[in-house]
C-alpha cells in the first residue's frame, strides 16, 4: 500500500480534482485504489455523485472510534465508485475532530493507524486534504509516503508553495520520515504568458521535485466534476484524461523505484522522535498561518521583524488588525459580520513588505466571521486557522474579540 496525500494550503488549486482523477486513473491501470476525503467540505462525494444524505458513516467515524471499544471499520464506510476504485467519504463532523482528539496521545497518527489496520488490500490510498493547516492535514502528512502539491500556475500559488515546502522540510528533517514530495503544475494554460513564466520558474526553483506531468486547464475536468464523474468515465478521450493517465504512470514509476524499502520499520523505530517533532511541526505550521504557539515566542526574531512578518488577525486593545499577502492585487477588502458583509467598505492598504495589505478597525467584544475580497474574489483568510463552513460550502474565517 502506498499513500499519496494531496496537500496545499491554498484553496481552489485543484487538490480534489487531482485526488479524484488520479485515483480513477490508478484504478484503470488495475491498481486497487482508495480515495480518502479528509476535507469536511466533502467535495469528493459531490464530485463522484455519492448522495450526501445517504452517507451514514464517514472516515470521521473510523478515526474517532479507532481507540474506542466499538470500532467502525473502514469497510463499513467505503463506497465503490468503479472497478478498483473506492471512496471513504468525509463528513462535516471531521471539522470537530481536532477538538475531540485534544489531549490524546499521538493524535496526529490516527489516520496512519487506521490505514495500516484496514487498508492493506489497496495498492494506493489517495488522501484529499482541506486547504487549512491543522490536525486533519497533519494526519494525512503522517500517513503519507508521497505528498503531491498541486500548484496552480499563478503568482499567489508560488508564495503559498514556498511556505508549504518549508513546512514539509521541517517534517522531513525532524521526523526523518521518508516522504517523497512532488510538485504538480496544475490548471496550466499554455496560451498565457504568466503560466509559461511560472512553469519556467518552478522548473528553475524546484527542479527534482517538479513532476514531469503537467495537468493542463481543461474544461472537461470541470464538467466531469459537475456531472459527478471522474474523467475516466466522463470523457476518456479528453486532454484531461491524458494528463491524469500520465500522472498515474509517473506515480507508479516512483513506487517501483521505492520498492524494497521498509518505511514502516523506519517509522516504528523512530516513533518517539516523530511524535515530538509532530508537535513542533504543528507549531511551525501555526506560525506560518499567523497563530502564536509557544514555540514562536522562543524564536530570536527582533520585534521589528515580527511586526513586518505578521499576517493574520490580531487584537490590539479595542482594535483588530487584519494583515494578508496579496501581491499584485488592486483592491483588498474585508467583509464580515461586523460590516454586514459589504465587500467594498473595509479596505486594506499596502503596508510593510511588498504585497502586504493591512487594515485595523475598532471591533467590540464578540465572535465574528469574515472573508477577504481580493479584486472582487471572495476568499478565506489563509493565515487564520479558525474557520467554519458557510452555506455556500466554503470556509469563513472566524475571529474572537475578547
Ligand atoms: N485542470 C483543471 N482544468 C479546469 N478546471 C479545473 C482544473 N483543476 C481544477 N479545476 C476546477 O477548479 C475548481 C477548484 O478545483 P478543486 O476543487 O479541485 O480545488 P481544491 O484545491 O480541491 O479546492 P479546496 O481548497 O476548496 O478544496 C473546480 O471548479 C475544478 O473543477
Ligand atoms: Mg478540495
Amino acid at each position: 500500500m502506498r499513500v499519496i496525500a494531496v496537500i496545499n494550503q491554498k484553496g481552489g488549486c485543484g487538490k480534489t480534482t487531482v485526488a479524484v482523477n488520479l485515483s480513477a486513473c490508478l484504478a484503470v491501470q488495475g491498481r486497487r485504489t482508495l480515495l480518502v476525503d479528509m476535507d469536511p467540505q466533502s467535495h469528493c462525494a459531490v464530485g463522484l455523485a455519492v448522495p450526501e444524505d445517504q452517507i451514514e458513516a464517514s472516515i470521521y467515524d473510523v478515526m474517532i472510534s479507532w481507540d474506542g471499544e466499538s470500532r467502525t471499520e473502514l469497510k463499513h464506510v467505503v463506497w465503490q465508485i468503479a472497478q478498483n476504485f473506492d471512496l471513504a467519504p468525509s463528513s462535516i463532523e471531521l471539522a470537530a475532530l481536532e477538538q475531540q482528539l485534544a489531549g490524546k496521545d499521538r493524535r496526529e497518527d490516527y489516520l496512519r493507524n487506521v490505514l495500516h489496520e484496514y487498508a492493506g488490500g489497496y495498492n494506493y490510498v489517495v488522501v484529499d486534504c482541506s486547504p487549512s493547516v491543522g490536525l486533519l492535514t497533519f494526519n494525512a502528512l503522517r500517513a503519507a509516503d508521497d505528498v503531491l502539491i498541486p500548484v496552480e500556475t499563478g503568482y499567489f500559488s508560488l508564495h503559498g508553495l514556498q511556505r508549504q515546502l518549508e513546512t514539509l522540510d521541517v517534517l522531513k528533517e525532524q521526523c526523518r520520515q521518508d516522504v517523497a514530495i512532488h510538485i504538480l503544475a496544475s490548471m496550466y494554460d499554455v496560451r498565457t504568458k504568466l503560466a509559461r513564466e511560472i512553469l519556467t520558474e518552478l522548473r528553475k526553483q524546484y527542479n527534482g521535485r517538479l513532476l514531469q506531468t503537467i495537468v493542463n486547464f481543461n474544461t472537461k475536468l470541470k464538467e466531469a466534476a459537475s456531472f459527478g464523474q471522474p474523467i475516466t468515465e466522463y470523457d476518456s478521450s479528453s486532454k484531461g484524461m491524458g494528463d491524469f493517465q500520465a500522472l498515474a504512470k509517473e506515480m507508479m514509476a516512483f513506487e517501483e523505484a521505492h520498492a524494497g524499502r521498509s518505511r514502516l520499520h523506519q517509522l516504528e523505530s523512530n516513533l518517539e522522535t516523530i511524535s515530538q517533532s509532530a508537535e513542533k511541526l504543528i507549531a511551525h505550521s501555526k506560525e506560518a498561518i499567523g497563530a502564536k504557539p509557544a514555540i514562536v515566542q522562543k524564536t530570536e526574531k527582533t520585534v521589528a521583524e515580527k511586526i513586518d512578518n505578521f499576517y493574520g488577525v490580531r487584537q490590539k486593545h479595542d482594535r483588530v488588525e487584519f494583515a494578508t499577502l496579496c501581491p499584485g492585487a488592486k483592491e483588498v477588502c474585508v467583509a464580515g459580520d461586523f460590516n454586514g458583509w459589504d465587500p467594498h467598505t473595509a479596505r486594506l492598504s499596502l503596508n510593510g513588505r511588498p504585497g502586504r495589505w493591512m487594515v485595523d478597525m475598532p471591533l467590540q467584544q464578540g465572535r465574528y466571521r469574515y472573508r477577504y475580497v481580493v479584486d472582487g474574489q471572495w476568499q478565506q483568510d489563509p493565515y487564520n486557522e479558525k474557520i467554519e463552513l458557510n452555506e455556500f460550502g466554503e470556509y469563513n474565517s472566524v475571529l474572537e474579540v475578547v
